[in-house]
Order: structure tokens, then C-alpha cells, then sequence
């Protein structure tokens, strides 16, 4: 389906986000690890999310849902069952990452799957610390790609340093943790978010944090319920909206302030972004709360490697508020994004470039010239999420209209974008 975006006005009233997807992610996996009945509340939509689900229930894990809020009745760490079929993680990357540490400590057999994307994006560095601790993996061209053949045992502790700063890797070495000898040990030379030691403390996992080194002793969980606060990678395309769009005044309720996700609100706000953050309270150790939101002119900014973990899935709507700024915005050390649900460096010069931004794609990031007079024009979503929602949100701020081709991939992370998009006065067409 292709989608018309009709530029428009200004954007306001109170808009509520979905769950958090990297949070749902941890819920339904430790969840399922756990002695007893777990509850997750405000659980995620994303199709990401279903695959997961679907995946843990071929693995013997017994779920109901009513609403937003599921019960898993967890299985303990050594309760799951071989799955008869190949597992299918769809466009999942936390998914594959995530079933392939857990596979990795179970007494059976595991292949893990997932859709074209996910096929092609790189799997060696969960693989290769994962053979570390024992597992017996195979993998397609070279053991980089999906499929991935697990043959999981008890594994051997590990003492890892981080080879990429990947909040996904982390976590499978630390649920392949749980099921070692002894304790491992994690160290990051960058931080990433931090949402699975948070959870696994809370479920009452020995885990400590001392400076960037997390350390890991296998541990049963114990059933908790969990809250899973709105997803603030969903929000912030509302907030780009909002500070973009004239005389917009948003306020985004319920949304999860995790320090470790908080790079790009910390980013807009040194671009002067008028946006005031109201925290309401914490729940199973994450802290949420408001955000409120009123149009502002940006100026330009450097955003540098250390800080990209912390925004990494909002750089696509943040170069789109770059092209806005007065000045010029730099992003360097993001070359990940190269291997994201696409090229999303590529992706967005490419398709900002058609609209009329003034955008340098580079090795490892990206040089924006700002305040660019967007013009409507088609464009193309390459099938991923964050890229077709940035395109939606750039065709807002253009002259004339723009049409999204094939503009079916908000649903991985964000079923309702364009229902909420409406709901806040702005108007698209599906054709
Ligand atoms: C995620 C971590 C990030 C992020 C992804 C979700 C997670 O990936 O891009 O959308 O839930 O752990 P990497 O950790 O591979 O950078």
C-alpha cells in the first residue's frame, strides 16, 4: 500500500505511545524463565513483539492475553521444550539475538530464522561468544548469516568484552549467562541501554554493575509482575513533529526515560528544542513519565560515537530535524546504522535528497546542511520502519504532497502511527 502524506499545519493535543518494544522484548523472554505466573502490563503491538511470542510459545511457554496486558506462565530456566520447527523471528533482530543466547544453554536442538532483511544482517557476533561458552552453532555463508543451527548444552561462563555496542549482544550473553557454571562478566566500552540487568535484578538475578562491567552468576527468576512503559523510539517521531510543525504544542504521556535511551531528547534539547520532561514515577526499576513539546527553530550539533547507542534508532527522524536547523549537524561513528532493517544512512540522504535536504552520506554517518525547504515528492521506505515513519513526519513539513510507496512496515515497531498521526490533525490517504 502506498500512503499520501498532505502537509499540514500544526500537530497538538495529548497523544499516548505503545509499549516499549526493547522492554516487551526482555518481559516475554525472562518472563517465560521465571518459577510462577509473570503479568506484563502495557505490552508492545509491534509485529516484532508477536514474533517473539510466537517463538516462545513454539518453545513450550503457555500465554494469555486480554487487551495490552498478557499472563506467561513462566516455565523455570530448564522447563522449555525442543520447538518441532524452525523458529521464525520474522524482522526481528532482538528477537534472533536474544532466542539464539537463550537456545544456546537448552538441551536440545534450535534453528532460528527470519524474514529477507534479517537473513542479511550480520549474526557472527552473537555466534562467535556464544561458541566461546560452548554451544555448537552453525550458520549460512560462513557462519554470519540466518539461518542459525543451535545445538544448546550447559555452557562455560564467560569474561567478554563487548565487540560491538550492541544492547542485543549483551543481552544474549547474558541469558546464555544464566545457564553457565559460573559467573560471567560483561564489559562494555560503550554503554548501551540497560533494560535486561535492570529486569534481571528485579526478577532477582545475582547481577552487578560495577562501572561498565556487569557481572552475572546463574540465577532462577523469580515471577514479578512487569509495567512495560510507552516506547520513547515511537515517541520521538511525534516529538520531531511537534518542534518542527508551526505552532505545534504536543504532550506525550507514559513514556519510559531509561537514561541509557535518552540521547536524542538530550541531543534536541542542545539544539535548543523547547521540550520539558516530567518523570512520574518508577516501576520494575524503569522510570516513565511526560513530555511535553512546543515548535521551536533548532540549531545545528555534532553528534559523536559515544553517544550513538543512546539514540541509535532515532537518527533517521533526528537528520530530518537537522535539515531544519539552522547550520550544519555532523554524525559520525554511526556506521551500524549501515546494518540496521536496511541502510538506514543511505536510506535517509537518499530519500531526504529527493525532497530537497542538502545531506552527505559518509563512511560512518552523515553531513547535514539545515534549513532546507522540503518539497513533496515519492519516496521509498525500503521496507523499513523508522524510515517510512521519518518519511511520513518529513512529508508533513513539505510543500505539496508525498507519497510513501509500499509504506507497510510501521506495524514492525508502531501499528497505530498513522491512526495517532490522524488523531492529532494530520492527514494522510492510503491508496
Ligand atoms: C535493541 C538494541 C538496538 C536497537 C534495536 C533494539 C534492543 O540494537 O537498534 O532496535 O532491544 O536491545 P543493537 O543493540 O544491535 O544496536
Amino acid at each position: 500500500m502506498d500512503r499520501i502524506i498532505h502537509p499540514g499545519g500544526k500537530i497538538s493535543g495529548v497523544v499516548e505511545v505503545p509499549g516499549d518494544k526493547s522492554i516487551t522484548h526482555r518481559a516475554l523472554i525472562f518472563g517465560s524463565l521465571c518459577e510462577g505466573e509473570v503479568l506484563i502490563e502495557n505490552l508492545s503491538t509491534a509485529d516484532d513483539c508477536a514474533a517473539t511470542i510466537d517463538c516462545l510459545k513454539a518453545l513450550g511457554v503457555e500465554m494469555t492475553s486480554s487487551g495490552t496486558n498478557l499472563i506467561i506462565k513462566g516455565k523455570g530456566l530448564m522447563g522449555l521444550q525442543e520447538p518441532k520447527d524452525i523458529l521464525d523471528a520474522r524482522n526481528s533482530g532482538t528477537t534472533i539475538r536474544l532466542l539464539a543466547g537463550l537456545a544456546a544453554g537448552q538441551p536440545f536442538y534450535t534453528i532460528l530464522t527470519g524474514d529477507d532483511s534479517l537473513k542479511s544482517r550480520p549474526m557472527k557476533r552473537v555466534i562467535d561468544p556464544l561458541r566461546q561458552m560452548g554451544a555448537v552453532i552453525l550458520a549460512r555463508k560462513g557462519d554470519t548469516l540466518a539461518p542459525i543451527t543451535i545445538s544448546g548444552r550447559k555452557l562455560n561462563s564467560i569474561d567478554l568484552t563487548l565487540p560491538v555496542a550492541s544492547a542485543q549482544v549483551k543481552t544474549a550473553i547474558l541469558i546464555a549467562s544464566l545457564y553457565s557454571s559460573e559467573t560471567s562478566t560483561i564489559l562494555e566500552l560503550i554503554p548501551t541501554r540497560d533494560h535486561s540487568e535492570r529486569m534481571l535484578r528485579y526478577l532477582g538475578a545475582e547481577l552487578t554493575v560495577s562501572g561498565s562491567t556487569i557481572s552475572l552468576r546463574p540465577s532462577s527468576l523469580r515471577a514479578k509482575p512487569i509495567f512495560v512503559p510507552g516506547d520513547i523510539s515511537s515517541a520521538m517521531f511525534f516529538i520531531v513533529a511537534g518542534l518542527l510543525l508551526p505552532e505545534s504544542h504536543l504532550e506525550i504521556r507514559n513514556i519510559g526515560l531509561n537514561r541509557t535511551r535518552m540521547g536524542a531528547l538530550d541531543v534536541l534539547a542542545e539544539m535548543g528544542a523547547d521540550i520539558e520532561i516530567l518523570e512520574r514515577g518508577i516501576r520494575n526499576d524503569e522510570p516513565f513519565g511526560d513530555i511535553n513539546v512546543r515548535s521551536t527553530q533548532l540549531k545545528g550539533i555534532r553528534i559523536e560515537r559515544d553517544l550513538i547507542p543512546s539514540l541509535i534508532d532515532e537518527i533517521p527522524v533526528l537528520a530530518l530535524a537537522a535539515t531544519q536547523a539552522e547550520g550544519k549537524t555532523v554524525i559520525s561513528g554511526a556506521e551500524e546504522l549501515r546494518v540496521k532493517e536496511s541502510d538506514r544512512l543511505h536510506g535517509v540522504a537518499s530519500q531526504l535528497n529527493k525532497m530537497g535536504a542538502d545531506i552527505t552520506e559518509v563512511p560512518d554517518g552523515l553531513h547535514i546542511n539545515g534549513n532546507t525547504a522540503l518539497r513533496g515528492a515519492t519516496v521509498e521506505s525500503f521496507g523499513d520502519h523508522r524510515l517510512e515513519m521519518t518519511m511520513a513526519i518529513a512529508g508533513l513539513i513539505a510543500r505539496g504532497e508525498t507519497t510513501i510507496k509500499d509504506a507497510n512496515a510501521a506495524k514492525v515497531s508502531f501499528p497505530e502511527f498513522y491512526e495517532i498521526l490522524k488523531q492529532t490533525g494530520c492527514a494522510v490517504d492510503e491508496t
